[in-house]
């Protein structure tokens, strides 16, 4: 068994032509240098996926969906990027283990992970005995569980930070990390503590709970740091990741200790929030492993609230998800009171969300009433009109037709009506991203054709690198950093390799895809390179005119107009 490796990751791509790996998937027609076919990533008519043997990417110009061999394979077989992997490495006789080895290790990861140890061997001396009694007897976890999700304890007496200053690492760092504060003090205090991971399963961050005492936050979280960005981690991410095949659903729960109880039941696939709500980029990184995701949320009513907004975030990016309500307070209680077999049946059999909003319709009208069963019926189909299932659209039309006694014919219509609306303002919204796509400023539109160069050109990076001060928007800061990091890493880059890399990485892929997807001619002059350049530059100092004109407008006093005049004219290079 090997472990996967960026090399071995690398070597199969190389060793893998992608257009014969397409072509076992859906059939491709050799049109010049490239070859065409449906896009299954959309519902595609006429072929507008190309895929080019020379580059060894493929890209569809109607979807924007792109990427390399590993791409196309997981997003087709909804497995996971490293699953792609081992499957295709299989196929060339590579015997391949799960785990994917990180090699570039930011040092801040290997600190967090001394911490997290440090808290977990507090939890197991003298001094962590009431934490563990707390655990283990009021909480009813296991010794086992309690390992294998790294649980630990903060107590001042065994002072983390001491134990990290010990070890050189500089105070700087621990604030900068969230572990300390300026005066040498720990700010986790007697708190037992969950590290945090990030999608790779490093430590980057720490929530800490109270236990036995009436602290006013149940919780504190690590302050948000360059490693630790709460809304785009989940709890449990990497584990489950690695619980998901083909097929297999992803769990979301509210707490940590709700994730925990249900891997004590050999549930092993939840995930939760860090206590924030459930975001666009949370519903972005699950759908990248599966489109099969349920909810379940606790049973109160803040639970049903919040399972009520999560669908709307999942159905914007296009997943419809499935629901668990429970008849306890959350998922831990539920399982300890009603057991494992009652729990599982539930996890076996989630409600669609069509019909957990029609229950929900259900209880907000009289249906006693003739007005509001007219009115009940009319919200389910309007809900209804939104699914995109057919046979669950029949089903739920004749059980009304049924129920209630009212002729299909006539809910058929009123379903019809309704799908019209939807399509149209499908239309709308449609055109509306087309508009704001336009409203790109002049900077990020001018940073994004020169990323589109650097892709494709490593000559241009060293000039990027020598020339440009500053991207106009974190997200393109942090591309241009990584497409700078991986060439002086490997002295080159490979487009369909640098895709690996991107997408084992970080969230960037998304923007590569949309710059990739930009079309540009494949030619350049390196005047235009430096125009693009020139205009990203200009960006500080357009910002700081800008900001001082509108100051300009809301000064009255003369003399301060005129010095803000003249710092104005000095940025804009007038004597
Ligand atoms: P819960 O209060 O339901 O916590 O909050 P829990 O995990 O079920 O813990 P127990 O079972 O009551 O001990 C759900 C999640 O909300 C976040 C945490 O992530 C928690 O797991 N939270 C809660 C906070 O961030 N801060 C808080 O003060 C409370
Ligand atoms: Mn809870």
């Amino acid at each position: 068994m090997t472990q996967i490796t960026n090399d071995t990751i690398n070597e199969i791509r190389n060793r893998t032509d992608i257009v014969s790996v397409i072509s076992r998937y859906l059939p491709l027609t050799k049109r010049g240098k490239n070859y065409f076919g449906i896009c299954p990533f959309h519902d595609d008519h006429s072929p507008s996926m190309s895929v080019s043997p020379e580059k060894q990417i493929y890209t569809c110009f109607s979807c924007g969906a792109t990427g390399n061999v590993f791409t196309f394979v997981s997003n087709y077989e909804h497995i996971s990027f490293i699953e792609s992997v081992r499957l295709l490495g299989e196929k060339l006789g590579y015997e391949l283990n799960n785990n994917y080895h990180v090699e570039t290790k930011n040092p801040d990861y290997e600190i967090c992970s001394l911490a997290s140890k440090f808290f977990q061997n507090n939890l197991y001396t003298s001094l962590g005995k009431n934490a563990m009694d707390y655990l283990e007897k009021d909480r009813k976890f296991d010794k086992e569980t309690i390992k294998k999700f790294e649980l630990g304890l903060s107590i001042p007496k065994l002072s983390v930070t001491e134990f990290l200053l010990n070890k050189n690492i500089s105070l700087d760092k621990l604030i900068n990390l969230g572990i300390s504060n300026n005066n040498s003090k720990d700010i986790f205090l007697n708190r037992i503590m969950f590290p945090l991971h990030d999608l790779k399963g490093n430590v980057v961050g720490f929530s800490g709970r109270i236990y036995n005492t009436k602290d006013n936050s149940k919780y504190i979280n690590t302050k948000e740091t360059e490693i630790f960005k709460k809304n785009s981690l989940l709890y449990n991410y990497h584990r489950a990741r690695d619980y998901l095949k083909k097929n297999e659903s992803i769990i979301i729960m509210e707490g940590f200790f709700d994730v925990i109880r249900a891997s004590t039941i050999g549930v092993d696939n939840c995930v939760a929030t860090m206590g924030t709500a459930f975001t666009t980029t949370h519903a972005n990184l699950l759908k990248k492993i599966t489109d099969n995701i349920i909810l379940c949320f606790d049973g109160d009513k803040a639970g049903e609230e919040a399972t009520i907004s999560a669908i709307n975030v999942l159905e914007k990016v296009g997943v419809t998800p499935k629901i668990i309500r429970l008849e306890e307070k959350d998922p831990d209680e539920y399982i300890l009171k009603r057991g494992k077999d009652s729990f599982i049946q539930k996890v076996n059999n989630p409600i669609s969300t069509i019909e957990f909003k029609m229950k929900l319709l259900k209880s907000t009208h009289n249906l006693t009433d003739i007005n509001e069963l007219s009115k009940y019926i009319d919200d389910s189909i309007k809900e209804l009109s939104k699914t995109k299932d057919d046979i669950l659209v029949e089903l739920t039309l004749k059980k009304l037709e049924k129920e209630y006694n009212i002729s299909y014919d006539i809910l058929k219509d009123k379903y019809n009506k309704y799908q019209e609306k939807i399509v149209n303002t499908n239309k709308i919204i449609l055109n509306k991203q087309i508009n704001t796509n336009k409203r790109m400023t002049k900077y990020e539109l001018a940073s994004k054709n020169l990323l589109f160069y650097m892709l494709k050109n490593s000559d241009i990076i060293a000039h990027v690198e020598k020339k440009v001060s500053y991207f106009p928007t974190e997200e393109l800061r942090m591309l241009s950093n990584e497409i700078i990091y991986y060439y002086h890493k490997y002295g080159t880059l490979e487009i369909a390799d640098f895709i690996t890399y991107i997408s084992l990485h970080n969230n960037l892929f998304e923007l590569v895809k949309e710059i990739l997807n930009m079309n540009l001619k494949d030619k350049y002059t390196i005047e235009e390179i430096n125009d693009y350049i020139k205009v990203i530059n200009s960006y500080n100092k357009d910002n700081q005119i800008n900001k001082l004109n509108i100051k300009l407008k809301e000064e009255t006093d003369p003399l301060k107009q005129a010095k803000i005049l003249k710092e104005i004219m000095e940025l804009r290079g007038v004597k």
